[in-house]
């Protein structure tokens, strides 16, 4: 792709920089089944981590890089030998390869987080990028806190990343701080004063800070950069990174006006995104554009007459063109067998290895039990739940409770598995959920603070899927957890050892 072409990169950094905001960790077999989602998804190049930041991380970039096959897997590391070499380590199974390597260039962060002057941040960005290209061809530097660096500054930086083998520089508005016109008008500035420009490529990454991390991502594609670099539903640190989602259909929508494309194929936005969402147990806001519950839906009865007689009156897109469909056509069932449901898997987008196909076999065949009909999210929920939930230090066995409206506070008796080994317990609570909580945080001496607890209907009618998320904090570290169940006391039990479990492994 040359900088001159309508293409724009579609840069993932869902695995990377959402990743890395809290209560969004992944454990390695969902970050494997996400990259896989996203490779299929059709972005081009994925951000999978920050190989130095710890043998987890590096770990993940590694079996990311063995994993995919047609894009380019990258991995984040400072401008420092150490944390390039990691990185080039990590991706070299990768068949596209590329290593990203940064430094803060703004005087605020030179002074107080470097400690380093403007000449010193030059020889650093000149050395880190001239090691990192002599292992992989391929080298994105980016200037962070690009958007408060002096202009005339930004313009050495890039210059001097270009000299050293840089093919992408990218210029990350890192805290969310610029305005788009002022942003693009920043791009267009470093196209036309950097040198050797015209044979790189400007890549943009947007911080939300201020709500408009999209739009100045797409005022700098207009300007003429032509990489973006995006998470699935604006994952990311803060108010997050700028949504791959809204920008791939602004992008699709207006592309009379913007005249560029990319090479996603929208109609698996949403199934990527419901994925996401299920493995870091966080929902979308309602209103969220493209991806919340009514960005679709028309209330008001005006706008219903409307969209009957002709969808275009107030839908700029199809629900279709982004994967929501309501083809929940029940093709998978207690009595389907092996080969049916491997092709149910396979067109979902998950390419299950024989053992976990097994694991599946049964998972369907005891919910069929409990539930009538089995949708593609029962499905889904069970390859999140069932194939790729990381090993637990705590298990639940058996749960019963008794609640009643004569007073009696409602009491809950559990029998689990810690370490391997059983426990028994039972205890009170004001509710069945306040009741079966406190147990399970007496049995597995946890005292973590509940910040959030909340039950969705995966489908509908009344034997729907309860799926519940818990979102607790203990000695400062968060952790998410979800569970799916016909019953959702059982549901709410299970996401909380799950998430208990995660906080266990942090
Ligand atoms: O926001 C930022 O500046 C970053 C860089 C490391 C690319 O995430
Ligand atoms: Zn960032």
């Amino acid at each position: 792709m040359s900088a001159s072409s309508d293409r724009v990169i579609i840069f993932d950094t869902t695995l990377r920089d959402g990743e890395q905001s809290p209560g969004c960790t992944m454990s390695l077999s969902e970050k494997i089944l996400l990259a896989h989602a996203l490779e299929g998804l059709g972005v081009d190049v994925m951000e999978a981590g920050f190989a130095a930041a710890s043998p987890g991380d590096f770990e993940a970039v590694n079996t990311i890089a063995k994993e995919v096959n047609s894009i380019v897997v990258t991995s984040l590391a400072r401008a420092l030998e150490q944390d390039i070499e990691a990185a080039a380590k990590a991706i070299e199974p990768a068949k596209n390869k590329r290593i990203h390597t940064f430094l803060a260039t703004s005087p605020l962060h030179m002074e107080y987080k470097l400690r380093k002057s403007p000449a010193e941040v030059l020889k650093m960005i000149e050395k880190a990028v001239r090691f990192a290209a002599s292992c992989t061809a391929d080298v994105e530097f980016s200037c962070e806190d690009a958007s408060r660096s002096d202009k005339i500054f930004l313009v050495e930086a890039c210059e001097a990343a270009i000299a050293a083998g840089a093919k992408t520089l990218n210029i990350p508005d890192t805290v969310g701080y610029a305005q788009p016109e002022e942003y693009g008008k920043l791009i267009a500035h470093l196209k036309e004063h950097v040198k050797g420009s015209e044979n790189i490529i400007f890549s943009v990454h947007c911080h939300n800070d201020l709500g408009v991390a999209v739009a100045s991502s797409l005022a700098a594609l207009k300007a003429g950069a032509r990489q973006a670099e995006v998470t699935v539903g604006g994952i990311g640190e803060r108010a997050g990174n700028a949504s791959l989602e809204e920008l791939v259909m602004a992008l699709t929508v207006r592309k009379p006006y913007y005249g560029l494309t990319t090479n996603i194929k929208t109609p698996l936005i949403y199934p990527t995104a419901r994925l996401l969402s299920r493995i870091i147990g966080q929902t979308y806001a309602r209103n969220k554009p493209i991806l919340g519950a009514n960005a679709f839906a028309h209330e008001s009865g005006i706008h219903q007459a409307g969209v009957l007689s002709n969808p275009e009156t107030y839908e700029i897109m199809t629900p279709a063109s982004i994967g929501l469909t309501d083809n929940n056509a029940i093709v998978i069932g207690k009595h389907s067998g092996r080969s049916a449901l491997k092709s149910k898997l396979d067109s979902m987008g998950y390419q299950l290895e024989d053992a976990q196909i097994d694991k599946m076999m049964l998972a369907i065949k005891v919910l069929a039990d409990k539930k009538k009909q089995i949708f593609d999210e029962d499905i889904e929920a069970l390859v999140v739940e069932k194939v790729h939930r990381v090993p637990d230090k705590f298990r639940l066995v058996h749960l019963s409770i008794l609640s009643s409206d004569i007073g009696v506070p409602p009491t809950c008796m559990l029998v689990m598995e810690k370490d391997g080994k059983e426990c028994r317990h039972s205890g009170f609570g004001v509710g069945s959920v306040d009741a079966v909580f406190k147990t399970i945080c007496h049995v597995c001496e946890a005292k973590p603070t509940i910040e959030e607890y909340s039950v969705n209907s995966i489908s509908g009618g009344s034997d729907a899927q309860g799926e519940v998320f818990v979102r607790l904090a203990q000695n400062g570290r968060v952790a998410i957890g979800r569970a799916s169940d016909p019953d959702v006391i059982n549901a709410s039990a299970k996401a909380f050892i799950n998430a208990l479990n995660r906080l266990a492994k942090n």
